[in-house]
């Protein structure tokens, strides 16, 4: 295995998968990365970018580094909008951009936080909570329901509907290390997800109700509807991309400030910079590491001159790219007064993430109200060793505690 693949550097050895495993603190294996030229070659055929000019470069040139994958999560045609390039996919976020604009998420804010203080009721008296379970898993995903316009009874049902495809090993354990019995969990439940958006769809096409899939139902882009697969295939890809991700930000973040008493104590002090808060902690923690895996439609190189064959799979490491000092100075520091900040937490390029405005408001508004309510907390003592199990990072079973 080889770093820094540029033609007249050295190449060096280093295992870059069990490098950037240490899920809990991956930030040294970061640095250590991009300190070794932010390019490796962790197999045949398979690329890493790290640097964050080398990163910019593939997410921004799609035609060279196209995103039609085969993700195998259940589904059985590409995900909407994200297995799909330009032309089309510019199309598809035309029509869905709009419906996810800061202007809508204004009108979501005062449900977001009805729903934050309610969840936060149901344990603040306790003094204690398991803020995985009791909120983080919660919360993102009754505010998806809401905007959907889908029935609070369901919650349960999405969230196994969620967990069948991106955590199978819950339904049935063999699937942890079974690939097969990972793919039977993944496919059934895939055939349930279409099945309940499916009836869904036909619901709302039969009669709107000026939620979310009747807009999709309703929308238009030059004179032409979504088909009912397109649909689906937008739905699909919600429910993964949508829930998981702000539930695993929730977690990180908490545990960061749990242990950071210092930055707790700015946001109790000045709640005003509660945004740029967010923001850092999006850069430090990156929850969603790398974007999905980009394929090379031709042979090309990287801007250091490392040449890309086509076919390659090019793994992107948003989580370094965050922490490179060409575009963030003393970016090992975790400072709420950046006055800038373009981190790539939500990814880069035509496929940046559609629900930002989503999570950050979601983010805020949970920061908001959770801390002037529990503005002092800490992982509840014997609960310290946190355990941020595989996938995207996250903390299971975070044990908080306040007096
Ligand atoms: C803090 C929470 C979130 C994080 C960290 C996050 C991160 C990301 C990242 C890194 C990408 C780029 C993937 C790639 O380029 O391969 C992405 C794309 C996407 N995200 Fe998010 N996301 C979050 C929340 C959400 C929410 C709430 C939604 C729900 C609407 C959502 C929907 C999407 C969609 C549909 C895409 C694909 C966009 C496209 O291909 O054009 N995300 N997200």
């Amino acid at each position: 295995m080889t770093t820094d693949t540029s033609p007249d550097s050295p190449a060096d050895d280093l295992d870059v998968f069990e490098m950037i495993q240490d899920l809990a603190a991956p930030q040294p294996a970061y640095r250590r990365l991009l300190d070794l030229g932010g390019v490796a070659t962790p197999m045949e055929g398979v690329v890493m970018v790290a640097d964050r000019d080398t990163v910019d470069h593939v997410l921004r040139h799609h035609e060279l580094f196209s995103s039609k994958i085969e993700l195998g999560l259940g589904n059985v045609r590409p995900l909407i909008p994200l297995n799909v390039d330009p032309p089309l996919h510019s199309r598809f976020r035309k029509l869905l951009d709009p419906l996810f604009a800061p202007r809508r998420m204004d009108e979501q804010e005062e449900d977001i936080r009805n729903r934050v203080n309610g969840l936060i009721d149901t344990f603040v008296d306790r003094g204690e909570c398991n803020f995985t379970e009791e909120f983080a898993e919660i919360f993102p995903s009754s505010v998806f329901l809401g905007l959907m316009g889908l029935p609070a009874d369901d919650l349960r049902l999405f969230l196994d509907m969620r967990d069948g495809v991106l955590h199978p090993e819950k339904e049935d354990p063999e699937a942890m290390f079974d690939p097969e019995a990972r793919s039977r969990v993944m496919n059934r439940t895939g055939t349930k997800i279409y099945d309940y958006f499916g009836a869904l769809v036909d619901e709302r096409t039969a009669q709107p109700a000026g939620d979310v899939i009747s807009r999709f139902v309703e929308a238009e882009f030059d004179g032409e509807r979504l088909s009912r697969n397109d649909i689906l295939d937008i739905c699909f890809l919600m429910l993964i991309a949508g829930l998981d991700t702000v539930s695993d930000t929730l977690t990180c973040m908490f545990a960061y400030l749990a242990r950071s008493p210092e930055h707790r104590a700015e946001i109790v002090a000045d709640p005003s910079c509660i945004p740029q808060a967010v923001e850092e902690l999006l850069r430090w923690e990156t929850p969603v590491p790398m974007t999905s895996p980009r394929i090379a439609t031709e042979d090309t190189e990287l801007p250091n001159g490392c040449p890309v064959p086509a076919g390659t799979s090019v793994l992107v490491a948003i989580g370094a790219a965050n922490l490179d000092e060409a575009t963030c100075p003393a970016a090992g520091d975790v400072q709420f007064d950046r006055d800038l900040n373009r981190h790539l937490a939500f990814g880069g390029g035509v496929h940046r993430c559609l629900g930002s405005h989503l999570a950050r408001r979601e983010l805020r508004v949970t920061l908001l109200e959770w801390h002037k309510r529990i503005p002092d907390y800490r992982i509840k003592p014997g609960h310290e060793e946190l355990e941020y199990p595989p996938g995207l990072r996250h903390v299971k079973d975070l044990m908080l505690a306040w007096s």
